[in-house]
């Protein structure tokens, strides 16, 4: 089959980890027989330098008309505070929002060969660990009002305000992801919020309770945010599918990652009604150890294969990535950051050809 992919390398590491990525997906394309054709276009911050736009309309409209995007990483300490208020993140919520990507699915599983990069005890974290958190992600705070307002006379008066604002339509799509996704798993849904505190939280549990009755084989239970956080490091094997609202979701989804070795390793899946999705590691952009040769790839290798999977449809194909992942642990090869005792230290490039070279 012919797929078009529109990759976005973006700042930082981004273009290290996606160009190991694209290489695995072509390892995949002449193994199966597949033809991938790619078209690079540019977002964040390299972006605004180069466009004078954190989200240029071109990259926009390819995305539009591709069957998925591949997406490295955006931001960096150059383009914080860029006096027309453009900021590279403002680029990556741009094409979440114009692509209609409300479904982020963060699924944080413990390779059992990482155990000793956990800071986890081993009584908590035992051999393995598989958690997806569904996060809604082109509502809630993230995209509510802004508002800053300048009290001149007395600045002690001056504020600024975001609105946490769904509505039940929104609430509804991401709970029905949640609850599909737990049926294909152990049929267990958790959902996270604040309903002690928040009316959109409460609102949120007046539409889960709704949409249960369509799944009735789904155990579903509510757990405040401030708990989660806490059970996750207490008792992580409790959870299996979380879903939640944009902002819990991405703070939840870092601290999920950790407890499984390192943030290198989780992958994500952007989606929304059709099949097109945005792939993209969950890690950010590490400015400091870009163009090095240090970055670990295998969360965006790894969004690689969630694309074969949820755009394309090809399950064999994403489960020869994870095997040749596996395998490439399994043999000792280390990045720096999921480096122990024993293993192998070696590069982004070297762990990337290994993992395509595992691909059969
Ligand atoms: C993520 C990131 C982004 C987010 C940032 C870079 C805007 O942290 O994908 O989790 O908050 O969604
Ligand atoms: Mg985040």
């Amino acid at each position: 089959m012919n797929y078009k992919i529109v990759t976005i390398p973006g700042d930082g590491i981004g273009p290290d980890i996606t160009k190991e990525a694209i290489n695995v997906l072509n390892k995949i394309a002449s193994v199966y027989g597949h033809t991938f054709t790619y078209e690079e276009k540019l977002m964040g911050g390299i972006a605004i330098d180069l466009a004078g736009s954190s989200l240029p309309q071109d990259t926009i409209d390819a995305c539009k008309a591709a069957d998925a995007v591949l997406l490295g990483a955006v931001g960096g300490p150059k383009w914080d505070n860029l006096p027309n208020g453009d900021r590279p993140e403002k680029g990556l919520l741009g094409i979440r929002g114009a692509l209609g990507l409300f479904a982020n699915l963060r699924p944080a599983v413990l390779f059992p060969q990482l155990k000793a990069a956990s800071p986890l005890k081993e009584e908590i974290i035992g051999d393995s660990l598989d958690i997806l958190i569904v996060r809604e992600l082109t509502s809630g705070i993230y995209f509510g009002e802004k508002q800053k307002v300048v009290c001149e006379e007395d600045d002690s008066k001056t504020y600024a305000s975001d609105l946490e604002k769904y509505t039940v339509g929104e609430i509804e799509r991401i709970i029905r992801v949640g609850f599909e996704a737990a049926m294909k798993r152990s049929k267990k849904l958790c959902v996270v919020d604040k309903a002690n505190v928040l009316e959109s939280s409460r609102l949120w549990r007046v539409v889960v309770n709704r949409v249960a009755k369509d799944y009735p084989e789904v155990a579903y239970s509510y757990m405040y945010v401030d708990n989660a956080a806490m059970q996750l490091v207490v008792n992580p094997k409790q959870f299996d599918v979380i879903v939640t609202s944009n902002i819990f979701g991405d703070i939840l989804s870092d601290e999920a990652s950790i407890i499984t070795g390192s943030i290198g390793m989780l992958a994500s899946a952007s989606l929304g009604e059709g099949t097109l999705g945005l792939y993209e590691p969950s890690h950010g952009s590490a400015p400091d150890i870009a163009g090095q040769n240090k970055a670990n790839p295998i969360a965006t290798i790894l969004s690689g294969a969630m694309m074969l999977k949820y755009s394309f449809n090809l399950e064999k194909e994403a489960a020869a990535i994870e095997a040749a992942v596996m395998e490439v642990l399994d043999a000792g090869y280390r990045t720096g950051d999921i480096m122990s005792e024993g293993m192998k230290c070696i590069g982004t490039s070297e762990i990337g050809k290994l993992i395509a070279d595992a691909i059969k």
